[in-house]
């Protein structure tokens, strides 16, 4: 079982202007059967915040799964992946690209979210936009890649076996 956080960026959701429906959206939709829910979080769009819970949670909780959502567009305030970059210890660009060429057949808009994903130490961190639409689309289309690769980055599979 594969011990995951989730972190919703949304200054809005911090203040109480509006419930986080984007980080239950992806419990949701993770598979039961492999992964565990370790915690979730609400940050505001602060890239020093977002950068310390990223290094708490990679080094201190050994989570072997980070999925973001939001602060990846082109607000000023859009960090994320930013804050994520500079915890990363490898690029793991591939999901990202997926990511957006998955998600231009939704909407064209999807070109302009920055997420990024990488790995620290043994962590896979994803960015996802902020959208519960966006998250749920994502989540359905990336999940069993994402399996695979965190066999391989835990040494449970060595091999793609084909
Ligand atoms: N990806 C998917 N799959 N579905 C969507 O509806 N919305 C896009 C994009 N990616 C969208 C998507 C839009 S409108 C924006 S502005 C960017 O994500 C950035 O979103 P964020 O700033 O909420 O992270």
């Amino acid at each position: 079982m594969y011990k995951t956080a989730i972190i919703t960026l949304s200054d809005s959701a911090v203040s109480g202007g509006r419930a986080d429906e984007s980080g239950p959206a992806i419990a949701a939709a993770l598979p039961v059967d492999s992964y565990t829910l370790h915690s979730t979080h609400v940050l505001p769009d602060d890239a020093e915040k977002l950068k310390a819970l990223l290094e708490h949670l990679c080094d201190a909780e050994k989570v072997d799964l980070i999925l973001t959502t939001g602060g990846t567009g082109f607000s000023k305030r859009d960090v994320t992946p930013e804050a994520t970059l500079a915890v990363a210890e490898r690029n793991a660009p591939g999901i990202a690209e997926a990511i957006r060429a998955m998600s231009m057949q939704y909407t064209k808009r999807a070109m302009l979210s920055r997420g990024v994903s990488v790995i620290r130490g043994e962590t896979l961190i994803i960015n996802l936009p902020g959208s519960p639409k966006a998250v749920r689309e994502c989540m359905s289309f990336i999940m069993d890649s994402v399996g695979h690769g965190l066999d391989i980055l835990k040494g449970n599979a060595r091999e793609c076996g084909r």
